[in-house]
């Protein structure tokens, strides 16, 4: 692979834990669970952002970029975390967020982080909140007549650059699991905009990960995903210099889990959230990794998946998010305020 020719900047805390959550297989009376803490990179209070972002920022301060515009919903943690980032590198950060300023979480979990970082926002009211239309051209045409060097960051991350941050942590991960003997049978991951689980894919079709990546999608549908993510494992493939992975008819995606929208709550979400605080003391977040757990007990719960496997959990961090969702996210359970 040649990540070692790209520019980079190291932000993350790395390797991060590889860790066992027996209390969790005990109560779902499942297969052995391994939660993979990306959620705690680090900077920026962690996430899968940042393995992404060291790759991208790397590329926006080798191009002679000052300022970085950044997309995405209310609650973005590409948005924290970039911030964060950009002020570690001297970098201006534009955000670009789908909402209306008056939405009742404004101030409030990762907004409330930006607005501390000293971001600048501009508020798009669309609808779904990944489709800016002209808003992040119209940003960066009025950064350049000011005479700043904007950069784009691609939504979500999920550029070849970004993917190159899963591979890496593809090899990570394949080096712990080696040294813990242990050789799981998937790896389950949230899907968004798709370029971690496409770094994911591309990193297991390379080395000797051995298990299949299962992708939950919190936005968008099944087929959507298995028509773009191809596309991007072949790119990202190209930029690294590695053998494509498989095509679209062998990746394995659900969409079930979605309930009425991106950043909706479900309850078996709500559960989800509530079920890993207990049993391990680990957060998820109501937007991404609870989703992805509330699809992982599902399938567990109605036999997809069997006791004998062993599966592990990429834990892509998204907890500030909690609160916003304060009250939302406490379960109607015995025992619950
Ligand atoms: C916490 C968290 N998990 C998962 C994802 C999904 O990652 P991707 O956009 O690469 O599919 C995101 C993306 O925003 C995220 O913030």
């Amino acid at each position: 692979m040649t990540t070692g020719n790209m520019p980079r900047i190291r932000f993350a805390n790395l390797p991060t834990p590889l860790e066992e959550a027996r209390n969790l297989s005990r109560v779902l009376n499942g297969p052995r669970i391994f939660f993979k803490r990306d959620d705690l990179t680090g900077s920026g209070l962690g996430g899968n952002k940042v393995r992404k972002l060291e790759f991208i920022i790397g590329r926006a301060v080798e191009e002679g970029h000052d300022t970085l515009i950044v997309c995405g919903g209310y609650q973005s943690n590409m948005a924290r975390i970039a911030s964060a980032l950009g002020n570690k590198v001297g970098l201006h950060v534009e955000l670009v967020l789908g909402g209306t300023p008056e939405d009742s979480r404004a101030r409030n979990g990762n907004l409330l982080l930006d607005y501390l970082l000293g971001a600048n926002v501009t508020y798009v009211d669309t609808v779904p909140r990944w489709e800016f239309g002209t808003a992040l051209e119209d940003v960066r045409e009025a950064l350049l007549k000011r005479g700043r060097k904007p950069f784009i960051v691609p939504l979500g991350g999920s550029s070849p650059e970004g993917m190159a941050g899963y591979v890496e942590a593809t090899a990570e991960l394949v080096q712990q699991l080696t040294a813990m003997s242990i050789a799981p049978d998937r790896l389950f991951v949230a899907v968004g905009s798709g370029g971690t689980y496409s770094g994911l894919t591309l990193g297991a079709a390379n080395s000797s990960a051995g298990y299949e990546v299962v992708g939950i999608s919190v936005s968008r549908d099944k087929q959507y995903l298995i028509d773009k993510i191809p596309d991007n494992i072949n790119r990202g493939a190209e930029l690294l210099g590695l053998k494509s992975a498989p095509g679209c008819e062998s990746l394995s995606i659900y969409d079930d889990y979605i309930g009425d929208g991106y950043g909706a709550l479900t309850d078996a979400c709500k559960e989800a959230i509530s079920l890993v605080a207990r049993t391990e003391g680990i957060f998820l977040d109501p937007v991404y990794s609870g989703k992805c757990m509330a699809g992982l007990i599902d399938l567990i719960r109605t036999g997809a998946i069997a006791k004998s496997e062993t599966i592990v959990f990429l834990h892509t961090g998204g907890w500030p998010a909690l609160f916003a969702y304060d009250s939302d996210v406490l379960p109607p359970a015995p025992g619950c305020p």
